[in-house]
């Protein structure tokens, strides 16, 4: 009799485990991530600031001096499926002897600081580097042989000094050469390509042999893309290297779009917009360009999208508002504070590398 029970309890504990296991990893290999909801989760954020010294100070909002801690507090919650804990040392394990490459504008820099310090947060002992030298950020992990990049580049297209003057080369792409030794590689671009006047580091668009004083810029942002997805095509090897676009990351400048009237800026929003699953403003602009280019690719899945875009959208509350740049030079509804929305990237990034279709890379 004694012997039923404990084999009964045997039994049952084995099965216990195992839908645990299908729980947290199996239906995870179909499951679409990007749907989901943003919950209140006690056990966040991931790392404090202060685990990060190194944190680049226009992320680094609690510092900065921001008062509320909510943002800190959610957690991304897939309705299909339950989103794996980040493990930060399995990272490594895996990645050992490889590098991986943020390939952008400065939504690429957030993404890739969250990443280094939630990789540092892991495994707090262990030596690491910080090199910061003209475009081009390294950050290393030796004991792992792990090295973590961030290569500044907001067209992903060229520009080129010419006589008369910097031309925008919708369709030529020569830092490719270079990407082609990473194992990894994470594009994002969009922002750079609204900004006019001052701040637009081109004076031609050309495309073949046309030259342009200006385009629309949606269209031009299509073309570049669309010369990226033909370069990925003719030049990555899927056995080798992995490809991740880091879909556009939205602004949060006008309230009318999560239901403020009145709200100019993301100044003073402390809370998501909870429980929704769409974003009351619509979709992003961008969004269906992209989706159109991956999907005329000759091998579409050569390019996984981490789809942030919409659940993003949510995130009202993320920014550094007048908590970044150092303190208060200006409203900064753009980027992201760390810790914060893009923590929740890169465990979509680590959840697709190690639990979807791009496990047999590590
Ligand atoms: C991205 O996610 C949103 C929200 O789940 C969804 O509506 C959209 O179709 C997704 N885009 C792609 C290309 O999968
Ligand atoms: C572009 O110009 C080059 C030389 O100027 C010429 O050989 C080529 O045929 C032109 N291409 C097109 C598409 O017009």
């Amino acid at each position: 009799m004694a012997e039923f029970t404990i084999s009964v309890i045997f039994v049952s504990l084995l099965f216990s485990l195992s839908s645990l296991t299908v729980e947290s990893e199996g239906n995870i290999n179909s499951c679409d991530l990007f749907d989901g909801i943003w919950v209140y989760d006690e056990s966040y954020p991931l790392y404090e600031s202060s685990d990060c010294d190194f944190i680049e100070k226009q992320f680094d909002c609690s510092n900065n001096g921001r008062p509320d801690n909510f943002y800190l507090k959610y957690s991304w919650q897939p309705s299909a499926c339950k989103l794996p804990r980040f493990h930060g040392e399995d990272f490594l394990e895996r990645m050992r002897g490889k590098s991986i490459m943020f390939v952008g504008d400065s939504l690429s820099l957030n993404q890739w600081q969250s990443l280094t310090c939630m990789l540092h947060k892991s495994v707090p002992q262990s030596q690491y580097t910080d090199d910061r030298t003209g475009l081009l950020s390294t950050f290393t992990f030796p004991e792992y042989d792990v090295k973590v990049v961030m290569s500044r580049n907001v067209f992903l297209v060229d520009v080129v000094d010419e006589n008369g003057g910097r031309v925008l080369k919708l369709d030529s792409i020569q830092a490719g050469q270079f990407w082609k030794q990473f194992d990894v590689l994470i594009f994002d671009s969009w922002h750079w390509w609204l900004h006019a006047g001052r701040r637009q580091p081109w004076d031609f668009i050309q495309e073949g042999n046309k030259t342009y004083k200006d385009m629309d810029r949606l269209v031009a942002y299509e073309k570049a893309l669309k010369t990226w997805t033909n370069w990925v095509d003719s030049n990555v090897d899927p056995s080798k290297t992995k490809v991740f676009f880091q879909g556009v990351s939205p602004d949060h400048m006008d309230g009318k779009e999560w239901g403020e009237v009145r709200a100019k800026s993301c100044a003073n929003e402390e809370r998501p917009l909870e429980g929704h699953k769409k974003y009351p403003g619509g979709s992003h602009p961008t969004e269906l360009v992209v989706e159109r280019v991956l999907k005329e690719m000759s091998n579409p899945n050569l390019v996984y999208l981490l789809n942030i875009t919409t659940f993003s959208q949510l995130r009202k509350d993320g920014h550094p508002s007048v908590y970044g740049h150092g303190g208060h030079r200006g409203m900064d509804c753009t980027h992201w504070c760390l810790p914060g929305v893009p923590d929740t990237w890169n465990q979509l990034l680590y959840a697709a590398l190690v639990y979807q279709n791009y496990h047999y890379l590590i």
